[in-house]
């Protein structure tokens, strides 16, 4: 028996199948059980893909139980403290940081194409004044799919780099539009001047009468926040983008099916979700209380912005963001009196210490203390999920190049186990009970 396998053995039936074991770089080995079905006419039962690795991917890896990130190799401490969001774009794509001479080339690429179609603006339009940015979001880049048709020709790499770039340089013009007609104001034009950082905030933020002045402070949380949320490997929205890349759909179609996977509670909407909470305890003496109502098991309350299905420790994410935050409300505003961020904090000490969490190992996810950090900067709660969008863009459309680049793509096809009603025949509606 070689020793790099597993064998699967079949005990109804005694027959055997030795499956190989692949490793990678870091993490767990997996098996190629893709013969299961074949061989021994069995298929593995894997709900909401706890143990599946469903790709190889050179990207990023997760050390759930060390608490560890890395983007391209590169930790994620290290990126937050040193690099450029856009740099780190640079690096998701391509695998490499970038030299000067790379890193001008391609912010000069990103910025050729921040602007969007003036078609697309009247889209917004359609929407009703209090609609939700990420529906706007979600339905304004399916939309840019009719805009590029040549991008559905997915086989020309030039057509698929250039639709990342796209995605990369319209996501804050799209976002930012969003939260102008949320507000009733005119939508800023993108000034190619600008960092793209700098750039996203003087689309959000100016308008046409006066000047807008940058805060140093919060540009670097901003940029942060960006980085922080830039890429995750097989979460619920990038393995949405994926499967649908697989069927070889238009790229800003994929990008919109993992946008409809971010804004859920469980996923990217529990930044926003995490302040409803905060605002909803009111007051640090109410923490007990809410604690009670988490742990009923009749109740259906979680703490959000806690638990992970891959962290079992510290999201480092989590880490750098409440240092962050403490350092932009200090910058900001200094001696302020802090309330949400208070409670969370408190939030946080009464539940790392409490028997319920500490035993399934829940700790503070990105989306514990992003919201304290995007309210800071004045975003407001509706937006929060659509500021992950923009960041996550980039991984999103890296996974999707790496995927297209497989020389064996696959439509992808999960099987099932059918418990339905056993086969039978029609019944006529006169004789139906
Ligand atoms: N509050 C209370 N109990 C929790 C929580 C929580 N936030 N998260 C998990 N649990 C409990 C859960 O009830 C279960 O207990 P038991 O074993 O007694 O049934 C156990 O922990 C395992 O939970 P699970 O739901 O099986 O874990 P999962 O890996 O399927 O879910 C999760 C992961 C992130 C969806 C979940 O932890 C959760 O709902 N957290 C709150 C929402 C949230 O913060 N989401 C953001 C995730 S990070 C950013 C992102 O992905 O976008």
């Amino acid at each position: 028996m070689a020793k790099d396998t597993v064998t699967i053995t079949d005990n109804r039936t005694g027959k055997s199948l030795e499956c190989p074991i692949k490793k990678g770089i870091h993490g767990p080995p997996v098996f190629n059980c893709q013969k299961i079905a074949s061989e021994l006419d069995l298929f593995t039962f894997d709900p909401a893909f706890v143990t599946t690795a469903s790709c190889e991917s050179k990207i990023t890896f997760i050390d759930g139980e060390k608490g560890i990130l890395l983007y391209r190799g590169y930790p994620i401490e290290q990126l937050a403290k040193n690099s450029t969001y856009i740099e780190v774009c640079y690096l998701l794509l391509n695998g490499e940081l970038p030299n000067k001479g790379q890193l001008d080339s391609f912010s000069d690429s990103v910025c050729r194409y921040t602007l969007v179609h003036e078609g697309l603006l009247s889209f917004y339009k359609g929407f009703r004044h209090d609609a939700h940015p990420m529906a706007m979001l979600l339905g304004v880049v399916g939309a840019l799919s009719g805009y590029y048709p040549d991008a559905q020709d997915i086989k020309n790499p030039e057509h698929r780099r250039e639709s990342s770039l796209r995605i990369i340089a319209k996501m804050p013009t799209i976002a930012a539009n969003c939260y102008k007609y949320l507000i009733g104001q005119p939508y800023v034009y993108p000034r190619n001047d600008l960092t793209y950082v700098e750039n996203f905030m003087h689309m959000m933020f100016s308008v046409p009468a006066e000047p807008y002045q940058f805060n140093e402070s919060a540009v670097k949380a901003f940029k942060i926040m960006l980085i922080l949320h830039a890429e995750h490997e097989q979460n619920a929205s990038t393995s949405t983008v994926r499967l649908a890349g697989s069927s070889q759909a238009h790229p800003f179609s994929c990008v919109a099916a993992g946008i409809a996977t971010l804004w859920g509670p469980a996923h990217g909407g529990a930044n926003e979700a995490v302040i409803r909470m905060l605002q909803e305890i009111g007051d640090s003496k109410n923490i007990p209380a809410f604690i009670k109502k988490v742990k009923d098991k009749d109740s259906s309350v979680r703490l959000m912005g806690f638990g992970h299905r891959v962290y079992k420790n510290y999201d480092p994410r989590a880490t750098i963001i409440r240092e962050s935050c403490h350092n932009l409300l200090d910058e900001l505003d200094p001696g302020k009196q802090q309330p949400l961020f208070d409670i969370a904090m408190e939030l946080e000490r009464i539940a790392l210490s409490d028997e319920y969490f500490i035993e399934r190992k829940l700790y503070p996810n990105v989306d514990f203390y992003s919201g304290i950090i995007l309210s800071a900067l004045g975003i407001p709660l509706k937006m929060f999920t659509v500021m992950f969008a923009v960041a996550r863009s980039v991984g999103w459309v890296s996974q999707w190049m790496e995927m297209m680049e497989e020389p064996n793509l696959r439509i992808g096809r999960p099987r099932q186990l059918y418990t339905g009603s056993a086969q039978r025949d029609y019944v006529s509606i006169e004789k139906r009970s």
